[in-house]
């Protein structure tokens, strides 16, 4: 990987989660994660569109790695009380809606720049939550997560090699993700007293920030100096960003998003032929995973209180 665990790392001053006062809190990340993983089936798209058979190989593993993924967030749901739940719909639009129309934009944009992220926050949950157990296993998943990245950064460099004008458009489409990221923290830091009241009867219940989630906005900033950096490495961008100028950032997402205007033109003529009965929306994994019988399997038995949930070897 291009970027080192102690760069992507970030210091929460010894702040923990603890698996019983936090427990809502950490339903509502896991379920996040869960829906993430899932979207490992996407990889199957990728699989037949691979440029080489190494890709190819690689991609095959990586699919059956994040069905894994999935069993492992169940597995510490399953010990820590929290049920499957929908994940929000922002998180389901960036996942799912987002998909990389090309081979490049897939790599660059998913693998090493979301699976990067999403890689990040597994290291802060490591560093943070109180449950050995489930450390453990995710200190397990991210070894994969780690190789799955690199595979990103590696084939992007290679896609933009002597190709000006995919490394602009590859910045352009990375600098809307980087923006969303400082959305985010804004969001986050108007809304950090509510976010963080989780656990009834806890101290921030009553306003008073989460020990962890006050660190938030700070922690998906360092996430953006990482997304700068990486991007930085693998050669798409050859200056710090605050070199690039206001205009100039937007001349690039604009270059950028001028062919997904033309696609998205496309989809709203025939937006009403696929909204009709005739023409149903093909459910996914990724629409029916919480009804699948081998996630309620998993799961809590309906009724259940939290409290009564057998903690479960990994
Ligand atoms: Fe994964
Ligand atoms: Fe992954």
């Amino acid at each position: 990987m291009l970027l080192t665990r102690e760069e992507m790392t970030f210091d929460f001053q010894g702040a923990k989660l603890d698996p019983t006062r936090d427990r809502e809190l950490l339903e509502w990340m896991f379920n996040q994660f869960l829906y993430g993983e899932v979207t490992g089936i996407q990889v199957g798209h990728w699989l037949y569109d691979a440029p080489d058979f190494e890709a190819a190989k690689f991609l095959a593993r990586q699919s059956l790695e994040e069905m894994q993924h999935v069993d492992n967030f169940l597995r510490i749901m399953m010990m820590l009380g929290c049920r499957p739940r929908p994940a929000h719909p922002a998180v389901r639009f960036l996942a799912t809606g987002m998909m990389g129309g090309s081979w490049a934009e897939h790599v660059a944009l998913e693998m090493a720049q979301g699976e990067g992220f999403v890689l990040q926050a597994f290291y802060a949950v490591i560093d943070t939550l109180d449950h050995k157990p489930s450390v453990d296993i995710l200190r397990r998943a991210v070894k994969q997560e780690e190789r799955h990245v690199e595979f990103g950064e590696q084939q992007t460099a290679k896609a933009i090699e002597s190709k000006g004008w995919l490394r602009r458009r590859l910045l352009g489409l990375s600098l809307v993700s980087i923006w969303g990221v400082r959305r985010l923290a804004r969001y986050m830091e108007h809304r950090l007293p509510a976010a963080a009241g989780a656990g009834a009867g806890s101290a921030h219940a009553h306003g008073q920030a989460h020990d962890v989630m006050k660190h938030l906005p700070a922690f998906l900033e360092h996430a953006n100096v990482c997304a700068e950096l990486r991007l930085r490495r693998i050669g798409v961008l050859d200056r710090p960003l605050a070199e690039l100028s206001a205009g100039k950032r937007a001349l690039l997402v604009a270059e950028a998003y001028g062919g997904k205007l033309l696609g998205g033109l496309v989809s709203l003529v025939t937006f009403p032929l696929r909204v009709l009965p005739l023409w149903p929306k093909k459910k996914r994994l990724t629409d029916t995973y919480l009804r699948d019988a081998h996630v309620t399997g998993f799961s809590l038995p309906a009724g259940t209180l939290p409290d009564e949930a057998q903690p479960q070897e990994p």
